[in-house]
């Protein structure tokens, strides 16, 4: 008989399916919780190992960028988290992010052929220009010898419908393909791409990260506007890539700007 974990998520098919040495061995699965981002960094900062994955069912506090909340339909979705224990320098840390952004596009990609999964800097994943999923990186023991980073990554799976306020802008598989997906068996593709790209930043210094990222970014050779959202100002330029650090490089005018945070708009849709 199977075990269905109380997440609803299965844990002896994540295991079956699992092709990965240190992603999703150790699991917490809970029914509900305030934040997985939270639940994890606490289980991290206690000395969970990198790879210690934290799931739920339900958030009552779930998080996104810019303190925005995320909010998911229990039952329905991915909302987990990562611990990672980095062995790399902290200046490689920007790629983390979209290292993360990467794999679940490549997972999408390979899951469902018929999908263009794409990125919009630094790290939602889009289908036909609207919200799929949100990825959010924290490190809470910045400046400690071996900092612990979380990685959250949302992804709205068997969502049928939105809240009015997102529904113009958000999207689930479900909606795209008319079909419910296995939530476990996603998540067990995720986790085993996102540990080998994972992997590569030490290797090449982040050179295999941003090929594969580049090949979904939205806006790429375009012009795109760039919204500070604490200040409220916006700059304009042609995206031309990511650098070491995961910043975007904008060319305005004759000068090339890194930008580290903001909301991008796009001029054209893609
Ligand atoms: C964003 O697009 O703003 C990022 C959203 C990240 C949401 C995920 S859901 C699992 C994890 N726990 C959280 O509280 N947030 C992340």
């Amino acid at each position: 008989m199977e075990i269905v974990s109380p997440s609803g998520v299965s844990a002896a098919q994540l295991d079956r399916l699992l092709g990965t040495l240190r992603f999703g061995r150790i699991t917490r699965f809970l029914p509900e919780i305030g934040s997985t981002n939270s639940e994890a960094a606490t289980w991290g900062e206690n000395g969970a190992p990198e790879g210690a994955l934290v799931l739920a069912e339900r958030q009552t506090r779930g998080r996104g960028r810019f303190d925005r909340t995320w909010v998911a339909e229990p039952g329905k979705n991915l909302t987990f988290s990562l611990v990672l224990r980095p062995r790399f320098g902290a200046e490689l840390f920007g790629m983390i992010g979209l290292a993360a952004a990467a794999a679940v596009g490549r997972s999408i990609g390979a899951r469902f052929p018929r999908l263009d999964p794409r990125i919009k800097w630094p790290n939602d994943l889009l289908l036909n220009s609207r919200k799929l999923g949100g990825i959010l990186v924290e490190t809470r023991t910045a400046g400690a010898p071996h900092p612990v980073l979380v990685v959250g990554i949302g992804l709205n799976v068997n969502q049928s419908a939105f809240p009015e306020q997102i529904a113009g802008r958000a999207t689930s598989l479900f909606l795209e393909t008319g079909h419910e997906a296995d939530r476990t068996e996603l998540l067990a593709r995720i986790l085993a791409d996102f540990e080998v790209i994972y992997d590569s930043i030490p290797t090449d210094r982040g050179a295999n990260v941003r090929a594969v990222y580049l090949e979904r970014l939205v806006g790429l050779h375009e012009e795109v506007t760039l919204h500070q959202v604490h200040s409220g100002d916006a700059v304009t330029g042609r995206m031309v890539g990511v650098d070491e650090h995961g910043g975007l490089r904008l060319q305005i005018g004759d000068e090339e700007r890194t930008f580290h945070a903001g909301e991008l708009t796009f001029h054209r849709s893609s």
